[in-house]
């Protein structure tokens, strides 16, 4: 049996206010192997995109698919939301504990892990990400790039079948940005990752899309290396 895609958006309108629609009949497919750069100008809709998908906003019309099933409850958006982890744009809307083990630990103790399993799941990611030694710090007195990827560890500790990066690499000095490149590439997790760094998504994306006229559009890797016609 062919198996459904993690996520599938299903003739998909949204806007938010009458004057701009945004979306206007999208159809999408989220599979388990893909690892999608999304790009595309300022304010069209991509962190949206990713709002929609995790049941933050709902669309005025189309459905939201987790792995075959319309989500209608809140406790298929909770499950869903475990399976496909977003990592927001912006960090200080990610980071709400006192010290960043709490902020890490938080997701795999929302799973159900127990709090000693939780830390050392914590501990785990953070040492993956390079950021052993972070774990006792207050979040408010972190760095800006530092925020950043202590938020992709707190979304990477809960093992999700999927990510939603957006704009993940925003702030990163190089050291830290090819770190986060070597990881992503060796990281079997499905991913959609938006990016305005077109090196950064050719290294790590395996297919690109954007938004035109409210429509999701495949690009191929070649429009990379010809001079850009949407931005
Ligand atoms: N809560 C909101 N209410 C009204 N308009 C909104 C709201 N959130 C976003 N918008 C508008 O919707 C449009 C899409 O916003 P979105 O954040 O999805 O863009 P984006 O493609 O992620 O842009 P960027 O590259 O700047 O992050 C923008 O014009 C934005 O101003
Ligand atoms: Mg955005």
């Amino acid at each position: 049996m062919v198996e459904p895609p993690i996520i599938a958006l299903e003739h998909i309108f949204f806007s938010y206010t009458e004057q701009t629609p945004l979306f206007a009949d999208i159809c999408f497919a989220f599979n388990r192997d893909d690892k999608i750069g999304f790009f595309g100008p300022n304010g069209k809709g991509k962190t949206t995109l990713f709002r929609l998908i995790v049941g933050l906003i709902k669309p005025e019309k189309g459905q939201v698919l987790f792995r075959g099933v319309p989500v209608h409850t809140e406790n298929q958006w909770r499950e869903l939301r475990c399976a496909v982890g977003f990592v927001l744009q912006n960090a200080d809307d990610q980071l709400f504990c006192p010290t960043v083990l709490d902020d890490v630990a938080f997701g795999p103790l929302n799973l159900g892990l127990a709090p000693d399993e939780a830390k050392k799941r914590a501990l785990e990611t953070l040492k993956t990400l390079g950021l052993e030694g972070l774990e006792n710090r207050l979040t408010h007195t972190l760095s800006g790039g530092e925020k950043k990827l202590v938020s992709l560890a707190s979304v990477m500790s809960m093992r999700p079948d999927a990510l939603l990066l957006d704009e993940p690499t925003n702030g990163l000095d190089p050291e830290a940005k090819a770190r986060l490149v070597a990881i992503l590439k060796n990281l079997p997790t499905a991913r959609i990752t938006i990016s305005h760094d077109w090196d950064f998504l050719m290294e790590i994306s395996h297919s690109f899309m954007t938004i035109n006229n409210g429509k999701l559009i495949d690009v191929d890797s070649d429009f990379f290396m010809r001079p850009p016609h949407i931005y």
